[in-house]
């Protein structure tokens, strides 16, 4: 009894904090997941409110951008620039990421392993030509404005691996969903170009948006995810980021779009708009260079110090992913590696259409 209360007395602050921040999880969080709450709209008012917060900080940091970036941004919910940096620039820093050796973490997701290389500035030192990208003013400012916080994102070097996993599980990043409940941007800039052989960003243009549609879905959706033991559907799809169905897109009149694109191209997604990971037709390889920015959404301030806070962040983030690390090596979901990023065989190269 004595440890239940006091289990409680430490877990009530940490559920209001992530209701009054970026928590999500339906699952873990029952105030967030509580059905008569959300009933009474809990959930729905969450996502008004970040949204215009969001809005509001976007126009204080307007002057960062061209009016032309910022129209796309509002209007589709993404940016994209092909020919993003010089064909010799990003040729070097092709060449850089090809071999770069550092610590891998190695996902499996479905029949994908996702690698990844968190680009801590410790990491950047040994690598100028990424170093040069980061350092990029064009990029500087636009993630710092998409992002609504003026804030540089934190940077990973991607490489996702088609149909390397042989033991195939549910893969939630083929699947239509918003990754959270409020705005937030992720970006890439490809280093292979993307089409079906490797699998292509999809991406819902204009579902960035609120629209009363999409307001009664999230209602509905919220309700769903209040669902407890076996009426709760498995996998990742109640901790928050949900899936939509092509039957309710098509209810909200949305269009699925797929982001072909060649290589040396940037998109800036709002990730709150549905997307997902495009079907890969055959084993194959692609590489980003992959920055995600998510922050407080009810902070109505953003930053006055863009790097010193994109370095306490990087500090942050890197304790919290060693942190995470283990957990995820024992289950057998993850595995580090210091090394270099596995690239396209011969095979995979004549096989390329
Ligand atoms: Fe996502």
């Amino acid at each position: 009894m004595l440890k239940r209360t006091f289990s409680l007395a430490w877990k009530i602050p940490k559920w209001s904090f992530e209701l009054a921040s970026w928590g999500k999880s339906f699952k873990n969080n029952p105030i967030i997941g509580n059905y008569w709450l959300n009933l009474l709209g809990l959930h729905v008012f969450r996502v008004v409110v970040a949204h215009a917060l969001f809005r509001f900080r976007l126009v204080l940091l307007s002057p960062l951008v061209p009016l032309d970036y910022r129209k796309e941004f509002i209007k589709n919910g993404y940016i994209l620039k092909k020919n993003f940096l010089s064909e010799e620039q990003f040729l070097r820093l092709a060449k850089e990421l090809n071999q770069f050796e550092g610590p891998v973490r190695e996902i499996i997701e479905g029949t994908t392993v996702t690698q990844r290389i968190f680009m801590d500035y410790k990491e950047r030192k040994r690598a100028p030509e990424f170093n040069a990208l980061v350092e990029n003013k064009l990029l500087d400012r636009l993630m710092r404005y998409c992002s609504s916080k003026n804030r540089p994102p934190l940077f990973y070097i991607e490489n996702l691996c088609n149909h390397e996993n042989v033991n195939p599980r549910p893969d939630p990043q083929r699947d239509l969903h918003a990754d959270t409940f409020h705005p937030c941007v992720k970006g890439w800039l490809y280093i292979d170009e993307t089409d079906n052989s490797n699998g292509a960003y999809v991406y819902v243009p204009g579902s960035h948006s609120l629209s009363w549609k999409r307001l009664k879905w999230e209602y509905k959706e919220s309700l769903e995810a209040c669902k407890k033991g076996a009426d709760r559907e498995p996998g990742r799809y109640w901790d928050g980021s949900f899936r939509v169905s092509r039957e309710d897109l098509s209810k909200m009149e949305y269009q699925v779009e797929k982001l072909s694109v060649p290589a040396n191209t940037l998109v800036i997604g709002n990730v709150y708009g549905f997307h997902c990971r495009g079907e890969a037709v055959q084993k194959s390889k692609r590489m980003t260079v992959w920055m995600q920015a998510r922050d407080n959404p009810f902070n109505p301030l953003f930053t006055p110090f863009p790097k010193v806070t994109a370095r306490a962040f990087e500090g942050i983030w890197k304790k919290a992913l060693e942190r995470l690390d283990q957990g995820k090596i024992n289950s057998g979901e993850q595995r580090n590696f210091y090394g270099s990023l596995s690239r396209p065989d011969d095979k995979e190269a004549a096989d390329k259409p």
